[in-house]
């Protein structure tokens, strides 16, 4: 069940693989979050990367969410969604310039802020300012060094790692302010990492920020009025996993830039939850096609692969998978595989599966809904899985299974 609607029955309706997500999911820790930071002028900003259904946008968008994106494509879904653009930030260390004009011209206005990640981009930013006639609001991304401990593919604050800025350069930025005219400092931002499990590695990077916020307010003509501390903020794929809660992590926030760190207000704080707003939102529910039997492990294979959900292939990431009609049964280790020819396509390797799951069954892969639709692709040329959207005990098809002449649009012949 899905807030009350079988899986089943949805099944049977869109076909599978299928992601479905769940509205009550998304809301709780986006209220959770503004709670938690009611006390300030706040903007949870969510990161549009995770899960970019436009009706999820929308869902988030009308419960209070802006959002962070990353490219002009997110830019167009945001706008298709009805964002307001004073509610969006546009992350990512390669903004091309006809994307920094999209943004500066979304809704007229434009955008809340660019978070900008190197003095060639905020070249560039100036430069098409400089063109539309209009000033850029940026915050400077912080690149504070800082260990996540998290998988290195999703690590981003170490010195090592490609994004943001040291100190050096982004002082460097700030004694050259005359340069860029068209530029308006008003922050500062960072993102270390992804699914981070501790909250110690951001204490730390909130620690070096705020130094770097008072040294700045001493050399800026106008003090800063916000900080963007990013996302990251992991959650519980497998049961020995421990993700913080929300409440901790709101509270850290507020030990270092609440209302008690005052010589730092007023200040507006921004944040850009992606997975915890939409991970455990989603499921991709896929069907036994075949189980080969072997002596010492089973095989499954699912209509799903690692085209629709990569996590397990690109990161070897755990996602528990459950049977969606409760079964009983002696369990075996069971690889669970994709029709996808590669050795990779494997959702989970050894795992303790019932042996009366056979072909026609259901399987839920669950903590899908953020980094699943989105990451997925149309490798081995497989048209790409339906989104369902559960809500008030209804569902409905948010995004439709795609066909072959979807497969082959463009192409020439
Ligand atoms: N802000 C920025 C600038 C980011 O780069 C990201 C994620 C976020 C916010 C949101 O982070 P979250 O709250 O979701 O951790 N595909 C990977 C995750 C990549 C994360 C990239 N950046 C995965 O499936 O685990």
């Amino acid at each position: 069940m899905v807030e009350s609607v079988s899986i089943e029955k949805i099944a049977d309706s869109t076909g599978t693989p299928v992601y479905i997500y769940s509205t009550e999911a998304f809301l709780t820790p986006l209220k959770e979050f503004q709670r938690g930071l009611a006390s300030v002028d706040h903007l949870i900003c969510f990161a549009v990367k995770a899960n970019s259904n436009i009706n999820v946008l929308k869902l988030l968008g009308d419960a209070g969410a802006g959002m962070d994106l990353v490219s002009g494509g997110e830019l167009h879904r945001v706008g298709l969604a009805k964002i307001p653009a004073d509610r969006v930030v546009f992350s990512g260390v390669g903004k091309s310039p006809g994307e920094m004009a999209a943004a500066m011209k979304m809704q007229r206005r434009g955008i809340f802020c660019f978070n900008v990640e190197s003095t060639a981009e905020i070249e560039t930013l100036n430069a098409v300012a400089e063109s539309l006639n209009q000033c850029a609001p940026v915050a400077l991304r912080f690149n504070p060094d800082v260990n996540p401990k998290t998988h290195p593919y999703i690590s981003t604050g170490l010195k090592k790692n490609k994004f943001g800025m040291d100190r050096k350069e982004i002082l460097e930025i700030v004694r050259n302010l005359k340069n860029y005219r068209f530029i308006e400092i008003k922050g500062l931002s960072i993102h270390i990492g992804s699914q981070l499990l501790s909250l110690d590695p951001l204490d730390d990077a909130f620690q070096k920020l705020g130094q770097l916020i008072d040294e700045l307010n001493t050399k800026l003509p106008r003090p800063l009025t916000h900080v963007d501390l990013g996302g990251g903020l992991g959650i519980t794929y497998s049961k020995g996993e421990k993700s913080p809660p929300i409440r901790k992590y709101c509270e850290l926030v507020l030990k270092h830039f609440g209302p008690n760190a005052q010589q730092r207000l007023p200040f507006k704080i921004l944040i850009e939850p992606g997975r915890i707003l939409s991970g455990n939102s989603g499921i991709l529910v896929t069907e036994v096609l075949y189980r080969k039997e072997r002596p010492t492990k089973d095989f499954l294979i699912v209509d799903a692969a690692m085209n629709d959900l990569l996590r397990p292939s690109l990161y070897g990431s755990f996602h528990d998978i459950v049977p969606v009609k409760k079964l009983n049964g002696r369990p075996k280790k069971t690889d669970i595989a994709g029709p996808v020819c590669e050795t990779g396509d494997c959702f989970a390797h050894d795992r303790a599966m019932t042996t009366q799951l056979k072909s026609g069954d259901l399987l839920a892969i669950l903590s899908a809904g953020a980094y699943g639709f989105t990451m997925s692709s149309n490798y081995n040329s497989r048209p790409r899985p339906p989104e369902v959207l559960v809500s008030n005990g209804k569902f409905t098809v948010i995004r439709e299974r795609e066909n072959y002449d979807d497969l082959t649009r463009g192409e020439a012949g």
